[in-house]
């Protein structure tokens, strides 16, 4: 669609944006930390943006299936037919590599830049074509943007600057020196209300700045590389804060970065751009898992995996597992069977009762007790399913059994060797097949179990209920 067209289409009279920012979006975000919500808060449909003076000319040809290089004269695509929805209340993340056209694509998200093509919507109203008041009205109660290098005012003081945008926003003195206190402390800094920008490192300036765009009270915050020019320690510790804002918050954030662990770390999902296109859109362990092409691959190579990859996505299916009411018998012929020393034992509803040990097992089964649940012990170590890789390295390193990924009902869910953590950061297919996953290995010959099986058979409690049990 041709920016003209969009234009016409999307002319509109009236008030559409000039509602306050208090809208119903952001009463139902300000619930917090829970999911993302299913509202749209914004939309990108065929967006594109060609800098050069024939830009719907380059649009057709790059709708015709053109590359950014093939255009030549025509002029410079920075963004290439981008379409995706962020829900209200995510951290949607943009990735991509210097001049693939995040900063571009952020720009049109708010009207700071007009698209060539394509349209944007902030919670359901187009900002295509609206005039520059409507426009502004937007920017003001809905969107504000955080950019990497934040234009503090040096002569005020921290809490004039975080108040700023409500003075813009006409809110009276008071009121905003009240609002601007509470997200000082959110961001903080409180004891440093009264300070200049000047008297502050680096990182707590841009604490300010960050302070400053979520006073506005906007529901959608878009931010331009905000930690990029941040020490790494110092960013990692804003990329946690952001992380504890947006759960307190629920703001809708499109975060923008070229780096890749960032994104993983902040982004419930992410957009990955390449030469101004959306190549993939996904989930952190959607793109780590399975990237959509070997562009993806490639830019997930380095990343940190252990620290994107949760339990659940690792975790194999427990092979050595009894129900606790199948008794001694059927826990050594599994264990006899997969040639381990050790079984999870389930009751009801698959919950996790413990392990039993192949010796203590055996132990029963020539006493002939039908009973497995004086044999279960409790040392195994279990986590979540959320639980990131770089949890469960130090109880794998302590536990000879394979952890135990359960649910919070502890029902088992599967079980993680240490060689599928290996495997998982390695990047190595963790299928069960190719190794040998069964921990810990069996220390008793499978023999010596046959036997026991085979001479316990007659004892009473051993002997097949429909045999009619025991007259001895
Ligand atoms: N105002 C502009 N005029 C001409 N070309 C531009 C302009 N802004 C960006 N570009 C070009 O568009 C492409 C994407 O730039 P940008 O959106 O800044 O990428 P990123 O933020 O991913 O580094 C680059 O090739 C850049 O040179
Ligand atoms: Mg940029």
């Amino acid at each position: 669609m041709l920016s003209d067209q969009t234009i016409t289409d999307y002319e509109r009279p009236g008030d559409a944006m000039t509602a306050p920012a208090t809208t119903q979006t952001s009463t139902q975000n300000s619930s917090a930390s829970g999911p993302a919500s299913d509202t749209v808060a914004v939309k990108a449909t065929g967006l594109y943006k060609v800098f050069g003076r024939r830009q719907q000319e380059a649009v057709r040809r790059l709708e015709a299936g053109a590359s950014r290089d093939e255009l030549g004269s025509l002029g410079t695509a920075a963004v290439i037919d981008a379409s995706f929805e962020v829900h209200a209340g995510e951290i949607f993340v943009v990735m991509g590599l210097s001049g693939s056209g995040k900063s571009t694509l952020i720009r049109m998200l708010n009207g700071l830049l007009e698209p060539s093509a394509g349209q944007v919507t902030i919670q359901g109203k187009p900002i295509s074509g609206v005039s520059a008041a409507q426009l502004r009205e937007v920017r003001r109660g809905h969107v504000s943007m955080v950019f990497q290098h934040f234009a503090l005012l040096p002569h005020r003081t921290v809490s004039d600057n975080v108040a700023y945008g409500l003075e813009i926003q006409g809110i009276a003195k008071a009121e905003r020196l009240e609002q601007a206190r509470t997200i000082i402390r959110l961001v903080g800094l409180a004891g440093w209300e009264d300070n200049l920008p000047g008297e502050l490192s680096g990182g707590m300036q841009q604490r300010v700045g960050l302070g400053r765009a979520l006073a506005t009270k906007t529901d959608i915050l878009l931010m331009d590389e905000a930690f990029s020019a941040l020490d790494p320690l110092i960013r990692r510790e804003m990329q946690e804060q952001l992380v504890e804002l947006q759960a307190e918050l629920g703001k809708t954030i499109i975060f923008i970065t070229h780096d890749l662990n960032e994104a993983m770390f902040l982004g419930d999902r992410i957009a990955v751009m390449r030469d101004g296109r959306i190549v993939q859109v996904g989930s952190p362990e959607e793109i780590l898992t399975d990237p959509a092409n070997d562009y993806v691959a490639q830019f997930v190579q380095d990343v940190d995996r252990a620290r994107v990859l949760t339990a659940s996505s690792v975790m194999e299916p427990a092979l050595s597992v009894v129900q606790v009411a199948q008794g001694p018998r059927a826990a050594l012929r599994t264990m006899r069977d997969l040639q381990t020393a050790a079984a999870f034992v389930i009751g009801q509803g698959r919950r996790l009762q413990g392990v039993v040990r192949d010796k203590d097992v055996m132990k029963l089964v020539k006493a002939g007790d039908a009973n497995l649940s004086t044999a279960i012990n409790k040392n195994y170590a279990s986590v979540t399913g959320d639980a990131p890789l770089t949890d469960l390295f130090e109880m794998a390193v302590g536990s000879p059994l394979p952890l135990a990924v359960v649910d919070e009902s502890d029902r088992l869910l599967g079980v993680i060797p240490r060689v599928t953590l290996l495997a998982a950061l390695g990047n190595v297919p963790t299928t069960t097949q190719a190794v040998p996953v069964i921990e810990p290995q069996g220390q008793i010959a499978a023999e010596t179990m046959t036997e026991a099986l085979a001479e316990s058979e007659h004892l009473p409690n051993n002997v097949p209920a429909e045999a009619g049990g025991s007259t001895l």
